[in-house]
């Protein structure tokens, strides 16, 4: 069956799917201490959707053209059990699911990443900030030493999923680590992705000013080690790629706010307690997990999936202005990136 397009002829193939808001950092631009911390109401378990839940609803995405899942949160690897989610999910590839993958901050996955591999897991992206224990433990906000996340990575190694690593840069913060960050994985196999700091949600006080660009990153990188551009791998592919020119591996640099790529975006947000975002930086999405809960059908879900999509008109990036400066946004635990 075709996939599902929306006003501006968009497929839904991406799916992601937070199963937590809680995390055990807090890192500045994401979860800041002086919101998330003491006190702040996350949700109670009943209000998350089950395995069960999440399920029946990835396989109505993927029957609806969803091809590739990316588990996320909050801190995935918080949620008890997860793995056994990734084993419900992986029986969606007969159904036409192709990639299966999760995105985590790397703390856990010592102790889980054997289990997620075996579980059926494709692959992983571990986020990780800087090489520098000052600057990383001043970003994720609770003394998190880099050698477990480095741990981290190993251990998915030697479980044998591919491993990609994200690093948010922030100006004043670590651009300082992006040359560092990209040296230390070249030639490893790892693939480094930096992304522009974004203006999710509206507690971590983003400005624009807080933004290193992407062509900056690049040049950082570049004047050490010349790169290279390359294809994009698929069509909607938010990381704009490069090569190594000594053949040292691949980089990339997710430019959300200098080059918006709305035009070409493909995925679908599910919160933990079952709402529908089409768009990272909605303020409100759509409640499945009532229908759900009350009894509707597979067909009726469908529907509401199909209608939801249809009408889906979303631009935020490429709109990003004074029209956008003070509309509400959804906080980026709530729907994991
Ligand atoms: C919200 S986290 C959820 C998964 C997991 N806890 C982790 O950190 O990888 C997903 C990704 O979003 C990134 N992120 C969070 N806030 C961001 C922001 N304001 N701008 C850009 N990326 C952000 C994180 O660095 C991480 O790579
Ligand atoms: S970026 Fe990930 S690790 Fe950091 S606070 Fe947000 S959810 Fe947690």
């Amino acid at each position: 069956m075709a996939p599902l397009t929306d006003t501006l002829a968009r497929p839904i193939r991406d799916l992601r799917i937070s199963v937590t808001d809680r995390c055990n950092f807090r890192c500045t631009y994401c979860m800041p201490r002086e919101v998330f911390g003491h006190g702040f109401q996350f949700l109670a378990r009943e209000e998350l959707l089950s395995f069960e839940e999440i399920q029946r609803l990835a396989g109505l995405f993927v029957r609806a053209g969803v091809t590739k899942i990316r588990i996320t949160g909050g801190e995935p690897l918080v949620r008890r059990d997860v793995e056994r989610l990734i084993g419900m999910l992986s029986d969606l590839r007969g159904d036409g699911l192709a990639d299966l993958t999760l995105t985590t901050n790397g703390s856990l996955l010592p102790a889980k990443a054997a289990r997620l591999r075996d579980a059926g897991l494709d692959r992983i992206t571990v986020s990780l900030d800087s090489l520098d224990d000052t600057v990383f433990q001043a970003m994720n906000d609770v003394r998190f030493p880099v050698a477990r996340v480095l741990a981290g990575i190993d251990a998915a190694q030697a479980a044998g999923l591919p491993v990609k690593v994200n690093t948010v840069v922030q100006r004043g913060v670590n651009e300082g680590s992006v040359a560092d960050i990209a040296g230390h994985f070249r030639g490893t196999g790892i693939i480094v992705r930096f992304i522009e700091y974004m203006d999710v949600g509206t507690t971590n006080g983003w400005r624009l000013d807080d933004v290193v660009p992407a062509d900056e990153i690049l040049e950082r990188i570049g004047e050490r080690w010349p790169l290279e551009p390359l294809d994009q791998n698929y069509p909607g592919e938010v990381a704009t790629r490069y090569r190594y020119a000594d053949g040292g591996g691949e980089v990339g640099v997710i430019a959300s706010v200098t080059r918006p790529f709305c035009g070409g975006c493909t995925r679908a947000r599910l919160s933990a307690e079952g709402e529908l975002y089409t768009c990272l930086f909605a303020a409100r999405g759509a409640d499945l997990r009532a229908p759900l809960r009350a009894g509707a059908s597979d067909d009726e879900l469908a529907g509401r999936l199909a209608a939801i999509w249809g009408r889906r008109a979303d631009r935020y990036s490429e709109i990003r202005g004074s029209q956008t400066e003070n509309l509400p946004r959804v906080e980026m635990s709530h729907i994991g990136g």
